[in-house]
């Protein structure tokens, strides 16, 4: 279905209703003065160019009302992130009262334990993924030890056959574990393969087995199509400075299932912004709580942080994921394309890790000379990502990345391999 030549890719860009989002992003340069390659949209997105004047918006409000910004200003600031959930609800396939968004992900993780991990003296074990991300590790063996539980027996990471665990691992692991287990908490989409889980299934056996179930979307959040709500997952969270481009260490979002709102009995630590807003400003002693996630919040928020997630969540508003989904597969389908030739035309050992079941990311398994390799794009103007001990990441992401940029990708990597190993003919 896919052919070889540029032409081939300028026809598919040329009918990509998307095309024109690329200009809405500000790329890297290279020191001629050429936008990068860019394909590390997985680890921070690109900036779109509406996020400046956002956050000047803010500052110039600042500027002109100062304290009277909170709630007298053109964009209040009070309730400023509560505009913006139906955009982000839109994004995961939730209701607006179903998510919020605060602090950062690996702290919103911790506070989520506090009302979702609630180990007893038999039902204490977590349940994850082998090599989940380190700070989700460090967050569940944390928490354990927190518990006062010992991690080598109370921490059940369920690894796959020789490769990252699949859905099917995990529901054998569930049934298996199903007595001792408390909660799950995995990731969506595997950060290292790019693999998607099936977070429909594993939610539901998980839920049928009485166990609470969490997700990290770090890598699913604005990648993927997600419905968090009909999937009935207990609760999720993820950053916004990977696909939802709003900005190195951005606001992570969270959803709460509706399940649990109303539940008095849940545990949750709490802060006066989850005070219901009738209430807020009264200084009682008492916490009466927000309607829905936003119960769940602390601090009032860093308007500036926020604004240029509010920018990008507009450009989500305007395409919507079904777009973004559909281009994002045939991108990364055409990414594979182009790399199973070079691999077939040097004869060189290149293993594409990420299952077909993935968003917009490949990893591309290197055993010899993969850093030489990546150094080598990286010298011409490409931007993938490494990770050790021989994997490079490529991540063409459907609202700036086009078909033309991952054939001279495709271009630039093998004359990486050309020049890198002489060996190669
Ligand atoms: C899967 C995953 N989980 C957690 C994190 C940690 O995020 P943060 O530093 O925002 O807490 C990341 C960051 O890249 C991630 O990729």
């Amino acid at each position: 279905m896919f052919q070889s030549s540029l032409q081939f890719a300028k026809d598919l860009d040329a009918n990509d209703s998307l095309a024109s989002y690329r200009d809405q992003f500000h790329f890297p340069k290279t020191a001629e003065g050429e936008k990068k390659l860019y394909f590390t949209g997985n680890s921070l997105g690109l900036q779109p160019l509406n996020a400046k004047n956002r956050i000047g918006r803010i500052l110039d409000e600042w500027a002109d009302y100062a304290v009277d910004g909170h709630f007298y200003s053109e964009h209040p600031w009070w309730d400023y992130h509560e505009r913006m959930a139906p955009k982000l609800a839109k994004v995961v396939g939730a209701e607006p009262s179903e998510v919020t968004i605060m602090n950062t992900l690996t702290a919103n993780l911790h506070f989520l334990m506090v009302s979702f991990y609630r180990p007893t003296s038999t039902r204490y074990a977590i349940l994850c993924e082998e090599k989940a991300f380190p700070s989700d590790q460090y967050l569940m063996k944390s928490q354990l030890k927190f518990h006062g539980f010992d991690f080598e027996s109370a921490l059940i990471e369920v690894s796959g056959n020789g490769s990252a665990p699949t859905t099917e691992d995990f529901v054998k692991a569930i049934e298996e574990n199903k007595d001792r287990v408390a909660l799950i908490l995995l990731g969506g989409v595997n950060y290292y393969t790019a693999g998607v889980l099936d977070i429909e299934t594993i939610t539901r056996v998980a839920r049928s087995h009485g166990i609470t179930i969490g997700w990290d979307l770090a890598h699913a959040a604005g990648n993927i199509s997600l419905k968090l709500h009909d999937w009935g997952v207990d609760f999720a969270a993820w950053c916004s400075y990977k696909y939802m481009n709003a900005g190195p260490g951005s606001l992570s979002g969270v959803f709460i299932h509706k399940r649990h709102h109303d539940q008095s009995s849940i545990p949750r630590f709490e802060g006066w912004w989850g005070v219901d807003k009738s209430e807020r400003f009264q200084m009682n002693d008492s916490f009466k709580p927000a309607v829905g996630a936003e119960a769940w919040q602390l601090s009032n928020l860093p308007i500036l942080a926020l604004a240029p997630y509010d920018a990008s969540l507009d450009l989500f508003e305007e395409v919507g994921m079904a777009s973004l989904t559909a281009k994002s597969k045939q991108l990364t389908d055409y990414l594979e394309f182009k790399i199973r030739e070079i691999a077939e035309q040097t004869g060189y050992p290149l293993e594409i890790i990420t299952p077909q079941n993935r968003g917009a990311q490949l990893s591309i398994y290197i055993p010899n000379n993969g850093r030489a390799i990546f150094d080598h794009l990286c010298e011409n103007g490409v931007v993938p990502d490494w990770r050790n001990p021989n994997v490079i990441r490529v991540a063409p992401a459907p609202f700036y990345n086009s078909f033309e940029d991952v054939y001279l990708f495709a271009e630039r990597f093998k004359d990486a391999i050309y020049s890198t190993d002489s060996s190669v003919k």
